[in-house]
């Protein structure tokens, strides 16, 4: 990997537009059950999924769990070198193996009858083994799936004949190498479950369509007119330009409140900033690059758009990151186990900081829609969500009208239709 990073660059140029079609997207495939249930079986189940981060299982014997639908896995560092995901499951009568979280372990032993494994999953010790008069198979083990590690992100697969991630990945892993998410830190991490299918929330990150109606505020510091918009074969990627003011609004040649504020977080004092609005974007990416090298950070890989901007990355089907030069936020639609009307939203965020430092790992907290604030934005993204649900289940409802701005929409839909029903359908 550090050999791919020599000279590795993010790609800026246009993607070909593949012909998505106009039609209407049929609303059962965020409403029914028979479709929640065929993405189980052919979706899901065969695609690479973050289980949790790298750096919480520094030590042999350290694990977490991650759930996913109706599923648990059991995510374990095996060996220094090695991190093993298994189905959170006992072989014997069921139980799983741990609760949800994290922790440390010598050897997996259940919580029911006992049974132990080691953390190949192998089976360690039965108690009163000779009473199983059948004998017990050698093989009894905990069932393990496929794993990996890229970004500082443990990865697993239900496949077992799983394409390799890189592959699968591809080719977004080769644009945000030069990141190097692995050096970056959690810094806040949180589950919100939301009444609305998965799709309906990733939906609402990957248009910036919404922009107007309902982060106005937005308008005063990004471009949400000159937006470039990317789709590969599976994942899509949009360049938001930031730090600057947006056609829509008002007076475009304004230094804005939201300029101003992103001055100070560069910290400089906006009362001193000389420039035209149309200058401040060239002062940021300056600035971000002089505060990088005084805190001994090698950005040299990134482009000057991406000292500023977001390069939001949409990693199919349930990633989402808004990258930018020193941090990034980190989206995750999880179904639910049984009603395709409720889902889990993980938003984390990530920050690559100075030489040296560190920050301690935040506590992970569960929450229900509208228990917490997540911020003036994401608290205006999240508003609509389970009326958005809501009006889907209506009979007077047939489907999604989409835009051509909002055709990352259509591209993760006709993604999963490849799964579903194969690309020659
Ligand atoms: S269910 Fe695990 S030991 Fe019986
Ligand atoms: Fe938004």
């Amino acid at each position: 990997m550090v050999q791919e990073r020599i000279g590795a660059r993010t790609p800026t140029e246009k993607a070909h537009e593949p012909a998505l079609g106009t039609e209407l997207i049929p609303k059962e495939r965020y409403t029914s059950k028979e479709f929640m249930q065929l993405e189980w079986e052919r979706m899901w189940t065969k695609v690479w999924n973050i289980a949790g981060r790298e750096s919480d299982i520094p030590n042999v014997g350290d694990y977490f769990t991650t759930e996913l639908g109706p599923e648990s896995f059991l995510i374990v560092r095996e060996t220094p070198d090695r991190v093993r995901a298994f189905y959170n499951v006992c072989p014997h009568r069921g139980n799983q193996i741990r609760n949800a979280g994290m922790g440390h372990a010598e050897s997996f032993q259940c919580a029911y009858h006992f049974f132990e494994f080691n953390l190949d999953g192998s089976k360690k010790f039965v108690p009163d083994e000779d009473t199983f008069t059948q004998g017990v198979p050698q093989e009894t083990a905990l069932v393990e799936v496929p794993c990996d590690t890229w970004g500082g992100f443990v990865w697993f697969n239900m496949n077992p004949d799983a394409e390799p991630l890189l592959e699968f990945l591809e080719p977004v892993a080769r644009h945000l190498e030069p990141y190097r998410f692995e050096e970056f830190s959690i810094m806040a991490d949180k589950t919100i479950e939301w009444d609305c299918n998965w799709k309906a929330s990733v939906d609402a990150f990957n248009e910036v369509y919404h922009v107007q109606g309902i982060h106005p505020q937005l308008l005063e510091g990004l471009d949400d007119i000159h937006v470039q918009i990317d789709l590969y074969e599976r994942h899509n990627r949009y360049l938001v330009p930031m730090g600057i003011v947006s056609p829509r609004y008002q007076n475009p040649e304004e230094v804005t409140d939201g300029l101003r504020g992103r001055l100070r977080n560069a910290g400089v004092d906006p009362a001193e900033f000389e420039g035209r609005s149309a200058e401040v974007r060239p002062f940021l990416q300056r600035r971000a690059r002089e505060l990088a090298e005084e805190q001994g950070m090698d950005v040299s890989a990134l482009n000057d758009d991406q000292m500023s901007d977001d390069y939001h990355y949409y990693l199919f089907p349930n990633i989402t990151l808004n990258t930018h030069h020193f941090s990034f936020g980190f989206f995750r639609q999880r179904p639910h186990a049984t009603d395709p009307n409720k889902m889990y939203f993980d938003i984390q965020s990530y920050a690559r900081l100075p030489a040296g430092t560190e920050a301690p790992r935040p506590v992970h907290t569960q929450h229900r829609h509208g228990d917490i604030s997540l911020g003036l934005v994401m608290d205006q993204d999240s508003y609509n969500l389970p009326r958005v649900q809501k009006g889907m289940n209506s009979r007077a409802y047939k489907g999604l009208l989409i835009n051509y701005r909002e055709r990352r929409i259509r591209h993760m839909n006709k993604t999963i239709d490849d799964y579903l029903f194969g690309p020659d359908r």
